[in-house]
């Protein structure tokens, strides 16, 4: 097993480079199997283990996947010989749901097995099985294990979400790229993950309009063709060395991201008393005061990401005064405050609501990463606090970001991933 082991209380100084976006790259490689052709993917983060276990899911269903270097790969989906994917795929990751979209569009079935993923409050998939049904599919869940998704022709639709949902987006548009006909999803997501699938889509001929707001028009094609194509930066792993910067009292330049997808964060470090200069495809965070309270309120893009909101408690942990923060996507994303005060935060949780009462610093504790942006806040309160953290269930962290280790040590953390002997294999033994 391994953990992290921070000596914190080091401001950060330098430059890091963020990574290619994991949920742009979740839902770009399925979809590279809707044409019988070979794409080759650039910028993508191919040392997180959930890009990994995409690609091994396309391995699964026959496809070639060849690494070129380090952030680029060919996936050739000429010869896929199977519309079945198994639950020891899909148990650990969400986006391997991105398959039955995918393989609808490419052969009209699919059969693949409920996906995992961080656990967030429940993750009900209605609004993806509303949309394949509007579109023309049969959907049959069986045992609650396994979604079959079937259909003789796929035909384009007027889709309304309920809900502004990610998932449901970029699946709806997998499955609608190649109907007849046209598809209109209302109430979209808007996320720039959205937008990059579909210029993704648009490369390899497809017909999309209007991804970035909450109505996508996709006019169906027969036939894609394979493309190159490089995936945006990854704003979640630019917010998190933002804050990182900010709560460490650093100055850190954060290099090859999109400045406009990181807007929400940026204004919220500014009311927190941060400096944030904007370069063309890089920002520049600067904290030298204890960080002033805010509120923040989760939202879909362009609100505040909920993927930013535990890291940013961390900034707000150790703040002037009382902030509220609001989380209004997910029901259950507040449990790594539980880490936090044993790191002497004072945050008390009443349903959606968190009340983060400042402190004056941070203490190294040993702590555990329960999700993947939870153990994001976790590096960020282990570089902030006085003392030693010892990070356990890093596997959550490993799921989104890449050479951690690496980007916060070249910055000044001094960040260690140790090994240690798993105590249950240890207790089997003899
Ligand atoms: N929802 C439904 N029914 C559905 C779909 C969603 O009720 O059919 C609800 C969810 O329960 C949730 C809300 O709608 O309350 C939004 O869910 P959404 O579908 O947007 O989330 P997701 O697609 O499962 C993606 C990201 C998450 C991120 C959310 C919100 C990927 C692979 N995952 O999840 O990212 O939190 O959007 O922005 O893109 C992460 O990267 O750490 C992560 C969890």
């Amino acid at each position: 097993m391994e953990k992290f082991v921070i000596n914190g209380g080091k401001p950060l100084h330098g430059e890091v480079t963020i990574s290619g976006a994991k949920n742009a790259a979740l839902a770009i490689i399925p979809a590279a199997i809707l044409s019988e052709d070979i794409c080759i993917i650039e910028n993508l983060p191919t040392s997180i283990s959930d890009v990994n276990y995409m690609m091994k899911t396309l391995r699964q269903i026959g496809a070639g996947v060849r690494l070129i270097n380090n952030s680029t790969v060919e996936i050739d989906a000429r010869h896929i010989n199977s519309y079945i994917i198994s639950h020891e795929i899909t148990k650990h990751l969400r986006a391997s749901y991105y398959f039955i979209g995918a393989l609808l569009g490419r052969f009209g079935k699919a059969k693949v097995a409920m996906p995992g993923g961080c656990y967030l409050g429940p993750r009900p998939i209605d609004q993806h099985i509303k949309g394949f049904e509007l579109l023309g599919a049969n959907i049959s869940i069986e045992d609650n294990a396994i979604v079959e998704a079937t259909s003789e022709k796929l035909t384009g639709s007027p889709i309304y979400l309920d809900m502004v949902s990610v998932g449901a987006t970029v699946n709806i548009m997998l499955a609608a790229v190649k109907a007849s006909g046209l598809t209109v999803i209302e109430n979209a997501a808007k996320e720039p993950h959205i937008v990059d699938l579909a210029n993704f889509l648009n490369s390899m001929g497809a017909d999309v309009r209007g991804a970035g707001t909450d109505v996508i028009k996709i006019r169906g094609v027969p036939q894609l063709h394979g493309c190159t194509y490089s995936i945006i930066p990854d704003q979640i792993e630019a917010g998190t060395y933002m804050v990182a910067a900010a709560a460490s009292y650093g100055d850190v330049l954060v290099k090859n991201v999109i400045p406009k997808h990181l807007e929400s964060i940026s204004n919220k470090l500014i009311e927190c008393g941060a400096i944030v200069e904007e370069y063309d495809d890089a920002v520049r965070v600067m904290l030298s005061r204890k960080p002033a309270r805010c509120n923040i309120k989760t939202m879909p893009h362009p609100g505040f990401p909920t993927d930013m909101q535990p890291q940013m408690a961390v900034l707000l942990a150790i703040a002037e005064g009382t902030s509220i923060i609001t989380e209004s996507i997910w029901s259950n994303r507040f449990r790594y405050t539980e880490q936090l005060n044993r790191m002497g935060a004072s945050i008390s949780v009443d349903g959606q609501l968190a009340v983060v009462q400042g402190v004056e610093t941070l203490k190294g504790a040993p702590v555990r990463a329960d999700d993947l942006r939870a153990g994001a806040a976790m590096i960020i309160a282990g570089i902030a606090a006085k003392g030693t953290t010892e990070i356990e269930d890093i596997v959550h962290i490993d799921r989104g970001y890449e050479y951690v280790v690496e980007k916060f040590s070249a910055i000044g953390a001094d960040i260690r991933r140790v090994y240690y002997p798993d105590s249950d294999a240890l207790d089997t033994v003899g």
